[in-house]
């Protein structure tokens, strides 16, 4: 008989994993870190072995790795993608040699290949002839998710082997990786775009070759890193190093920090050095892959279901420290996003010293129960801002205190408010100084009131010099000012007040857009101004008011009421008026009823008109454009060599037009 306290802790233990697998593997956001995962599941692990009843055949403990993405075809290996043993200290190094002499039965020092242990994704690339013909992720390392049309986008990936010795056909095996400058590009556009950051490169570059849309992979720098293969006909060779300069002429990159070591002594000797330099490497490293180097002793030692006998993968300790928290301040970011931070005692983790560390978010700071005056582990995760990972309770004092999120945002004042679905609390003032370069590179841009020759650069020094406090400034701007800035023409500055000047006379639908308001976009502003007319009537609509509108739900209500409320708002948009801004009501809608509400999706290229303009089309006639198949699309119109969500569309019964179809319903629609 099962304990009732087990099964019900089992229960939840199984519920816990198998939401942190899915953060982690398909939705490529953890939220904590890996060693709290491992702690879940190893608790899991030990509830089953004592009590074997628990375990069901759904249980996170009863596969390796994650289920493929229902949205790729599976891929099976050709020869099992197998992980790797860990070593975690020297002993452990010692050992696994220990292990690999006692396997050959011989005393001579065997000769290893080391290498970083890149932290990324693990691929699989097959040649045939010469040519790339899939490409797959590891999966659970017998089959794994097709993703060629992602990776064929990775620059580093040759489309066709280089090279007059090509083999008939290769499994190229290596790691998918994000350099850091492309990392932190990418999260400082996933800022601007108010969207979550990515927690690391590695959950950057999985989240990457993932995507359903290989155009967005083509546009996340990625790299790929040879480090093997597995099927290999055609080009005969001894050894893993002779293995890795034919990848290379082939046309590969492969690690830089390759090298031979003869022996325990010099292989902790690399470890060593790798630790200390990985810091100034262009990508994360998590440790070192040690491999016996002759394949034909490869062969001899074999490997177990789970692992290479011949190889071992030294792991570095995580970059840990303990140190206090002395306050934990409110941090307005450029999207409005209040997030709690953890003013530290300074602190050195790994060669960098820390006085500041993220908790994420008020929720956070409640599951991890930490207090202003506790002392904590914090730790460097990727190359991203240190995280806080928990309390050490047992060194309170008593005098610690909880942290209360301000409701007045710290920098401007005005109301932070968290939608009901989010975790993240926003500032929703216009003008908030943390905020408002990015509002005004918003507000000019062209699909907002459209301000020719106002773009960011110009933006910092209006701002800088303070010269724009408040969105309404920019409508007060004269041409003069205008000429005394840097690299400021006569004739630039005469054309910018003159493209100031035609942005006061602003569409109702682009003036909305403009504002910026989460949620709001310009399909959104758009519907609002057809239904409304008047910036006063969406200015004094009720709730009720607002979800009248289609496309307005109770996430974009809500998000519209606080911002109207707030009294700083109000005071710019008037500020605006008085400084000439003249608000038009869009022309009479003259939309046929066949496209109103209608929910289209693109795939694939169109061969008469771009995918914007179809977009325009549609939402010209009152239908709405998305990016995804769901149960609610009711067309998706098939372009040229489409994607996966012409599948998605067939597998869920929606409409699916042609091209030719699709223009025919439009110009029925009245275009
Ligand atoms: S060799 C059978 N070499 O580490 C040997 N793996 O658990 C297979 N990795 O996810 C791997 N750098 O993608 C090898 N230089 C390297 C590596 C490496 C990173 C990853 C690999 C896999 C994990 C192995």
């Amino acid at each position: 008989m099962v304990p009732e306290q087990a099964r019900r802790r089992a229960e939840e233990l199984r519920r816990e994993v198998h939401a942190h697998n899915h953060r982690y593997y398909v939705l490529d956001r953890p939220v904590i870190p890996d060693a709290e995962y491992d702690a879940l599941l190893r608790e899991l692990q030990d509830l089953e072995a004592g009590f074997p009843e628990l375990v069901t055949s759904d249980s996170p403990t009863r596969r390796v790795g994650a289920p493929p993405l229902d949205a790729f075809r599976s891929a099976p290996h050709a020869v099992p993608m197998l992980s790797l043993d860990n070593a975690m200290d020297r002993a452990e190094l010692v050992e696994f040699d220990a292990r690999v002499h006692r396997f050959l039965g011989s005393e001579a020092p065997v000769d290893y290949a080391c290498e970083p242990k890149m932290d990324g994704l693990a691929v699989e690339l097959v040649y045939e002839g010469g040519t790339l013909v899939r490409a797959a992720t590891r999966g659970d390392g017998s089959v794994g998710e097709d993703v060629t049309a992602n990776l064929r986008t990775v620059r580093s990936i040759p489309l066709a082997l280089l090279g007059p010795d090509t083999p008939r056909l290769v499994d190229v095996r290596g790691e998918v990786v994000m350099l850091l400058p492309d990392f932190r590009r990418l999260n400082r556009e996933q800022e601007e775009r108010g969207e979550a950051p990515f927690a690391n490169p590695r959950n950057a570059a999985a989240g990457s070759v993932r995507q359903l849309d290989s155009a967005v992979t083509a546009r996340r720098k990625l790299s790929f890193f040879a480090y093997g293969v597995g099927r290999l006909e055609g080009a005969p060779v001894h050894s893993h190093t002779q293995t890795m300069e034919r990848l290379a002429e082939w046309g590969f990159r492969v690690s830089e920090h390759r090298r031979r070591a003869l022996g325990t002594e010099e292989v902790a000797a690399y470890c060593r050095e790798m630790e200390e330099r990985r810091e100034s490497f262009p990508y994360e490293i998590d440790g070192c892959v040690i491999k016996v180097d002759r394949l034909d002793l490869q062969e001899r030692l074999a490997a177990t279901a789970r692992a290479p006998r011949w190889a071992v993968a030294y792991k570095f300790p995580p970059r840990q420290a303990v140190t206090r928290i002395l306050e934990i301040v409110a941090s307005v970011g450029r999207t409005g996003a209040v997030t709690p931070v953890a003013v530290l005692e300074p602190v050195g983790v790994g060669g960098v010293t820390v006085s500041r560390a993220t908790l994420h978010n008020p929720a956070e700071v409640t599951r991890k129960g930490v207090l202003i005056g506790d002392w904590v582990t914090i730790q460097r995760a990727g190359d991203v801002i240190p995280e806080v990972v928990g309390p050490l309770v047992e060194r309170r004092t008593g005098d610690e205190r909880p942290f209360a999120m301000p409701d007045r945002c710290p920098v401007c004042g005005a109301s932070i408010e968290t939608p009901a679905d989010e975790v993240v609390p926003r500032c929703t003032g216009l003008n908030c100084p943390a905020q408002l370069k990015g509002r005004l590179r918003h507000f000019a841009s062209r699909r907002a009131l459209d301000v020719d020759g106002l773009g960011a650069k110009l933006i910092d020094q209006l701002v800088d010099r303070g010269l724009v406090r408040d969105v309404a400034d920019l409508f007060r701007l004269d041409e003069t000012t205008l000429a005394g800035l840097e690299r400021m023409a006569e004739k630039s500055a005469a054309n910018l007040g003159a493209a100031l000047r035609r942005a006061r006379a602003a569409d109702l639908g682009r003036f909305l857009n403009a504002l910026g308001v989460r949620h709001v976009g310009e399909a959104t502003a758009r519907a609002l101004a057809a239904h409304f007319r008047s910036l006063a009537a969406v200015m004094e609509a009720s709730e009720e008011d607002l979800l009248a509108v289609p496309d307005v739900g109770p996430e974009v209500a809500a998000r519209l009421l606080a911002f109207f409320r707030e009294e700083r708002n109000r005071a710019s948009i008037e500020r605006m008026l008085e400084a000439g801004v003249e608000i038009s009501a869009p022309a009479k809608a003259a939309a046929a009823p066949v496209l109103v509400g209608k929910t289209f999706v693109f795939t694939g290229s169109l061969a008469t008109m771009t995918r914007d303009e179809a977009k325009a089309r549609v939402e010209a006639l009152g239908g709405r454009a998305s990016s995804s198949v769901s149960g609610s699309t009711d067309y998706v119109v098939v372009g040229e060599d489409p994607g996966s969500k012409a599948e998605r569309a067939r597998g869920l019964g929606v409409a699916m037009l042609t091209e030719q179809q699709f223009r025919d319903l439009v110009s029925a629609a009245g275009s």
